[in-house]
């Protein structure tokens, strides 16, 4: 069988975690990344780990004609399409940046696979296109909400095109992965979440509080309509997500799915509140974070989490990693990363 998957972004937070995955379940993985928000540090991670090397290409997926000589060089059964920009912020004040390179990525690579003859294809989505949803836990097909940001936009767009691609081109497989909120870092620590310049995510703000790197965390809004005033959100462990990848390249090599067009939402089903996380962080590194209650953050939605019941069963996949064993994860790399720069 045929296990060479393209892994593009496979240098990133959530790709790199992926390539571990792939490999220890006998899949070979190709990284391509241009680097462009992430460091080469991770794929020695990845390598560290693994006791071997991974093919590394630099390119940029937007560039047709470098990817072209990549799929002209390598035979691929699989892409996980993880390439993409994923700033909310920045998004709104550089709206053709995303919408140029994450549509045009996901189409180049689209392209490809139809002259190439490569079948299956993984992308990742987001929870973002529920937006806030009207009944919780949101399954998936719970209607998406029009985008609050282009980052949002790009998502639900690259998803219609997928969806277009697979109606059109039936020996294309398509599987989106709707990830929640993805923290922590491998059991290792020697890969993890590389955030440049001020965190936007909260775990990362929250280990570099931890660290002494920023002085103060604040929790963005303790006003909104839940238990403790603050936002709830679906954690996901990354280790754990990136395993859900390793479940849909098997589904769509093996062909059980149910049509070469599906969604699934990549969470734990538990819906987990900022204070929550802050408190939960502090108990298990047994540590005091500087924190206080700030405004409410722009944009933000008060609750979301998932519904699982689909990606449980069909599949076969669950997330099984503690939520005290992320947020060690977490800290573990973020000392470990630190360690490094001294
Ligand atoms: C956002 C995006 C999501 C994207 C994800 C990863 C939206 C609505 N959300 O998720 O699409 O995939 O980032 O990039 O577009 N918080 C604080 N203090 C902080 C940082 C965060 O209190 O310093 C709170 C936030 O208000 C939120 C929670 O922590 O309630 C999680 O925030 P964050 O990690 O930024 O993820 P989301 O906003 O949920």
């Amino acid at each position: 069988m045929n296990k060479r998957v393209l892994v593009t972004g496979g240098c990133g937070y959530i790709g790199s975690h992926t390539c571990v995955e792939l490999a220890e379940a006998g899949f070979e993985p190709i990284i391509v990344d241009n680097l462009s928000n992430s460091e080469k540090i991770a794929l020695e991670g990845v390598e560290k780990i693994l006791g071997r090397k991974i093919e590394f290409i630099k390119a940029d997926c937007c560039d047709a004609a470098a990817m072209e000589e990549i799929f002209e060089k390598y035979d691929f059964s699989s892409i996980i399409h993880f390439a993409a920009f994923k700033a909310v912020g920045e998004s709104v004040s550089k709206p053709l940046d995303y919408y140029r390179n994450n549509l045009g990525s996901l189409i180049n690579m689209l392209s490809l696979m139809r002259k190439h003859n490569v079948p299956n294809i993984v992308f990742s989505s987001s929870a973002t296109v529920y937006g806030q949803a009207d009944v919780l836990p949101v399954t998936e097909r719970t209607p998406r909400k029009e985008a609050t940001s282009p980052y949002g936009s790009t998502k639900q767009m690259c998803e219609d095109i997928l969806h277009s691609c697979s109606v059109a081109y039936p020996k294309i497989n398509v599987i989106a992965l709707r990830y929640f909120n993805p923290i922590g870092a491998h059991p290792s620590a020697l890969i993890g979440e590389l955030p440049r310049g001020v965190p936007n995510n909260l775990i990362p703000f929250v280990t570099q509080t931890a660290a002494g790197i920023r002085p103060m965390l604040s929790i963005f809004g303790n006003d909104y309509n839940t238990p403790d005033g603050t936002c709830i959100r679906d954690y996901i462990d990354v280790t754990d997500l990136a395993k859900a990848h390793v479940c849909a390249v098997n589904r769509m090599i093996e062909g059980t799915g149910h049509s070469n067009y599906e969604v699934f939402n990549v969470g734990t089903g538990r819906g987990v509140s900022t204070l929550e996380v802050v408190q939960t962080f502090e108990r298990v590194n047994n540590l005091k974070l500087n924190w206080k209650f700030a405004d409410r953050r722009e944009g933000d939605i008060e609750s979301v989490w998932a519904d699982t019941t689909y990606a449980n069963e069909e599949l076969g996949w669950k997330a099984i990693m503690p939520l005290d064993e992320t947020l060690r994860n977490a800290w573990r790399w973020q000392q470990y990363i630190d360690s490094q720069k001294k």
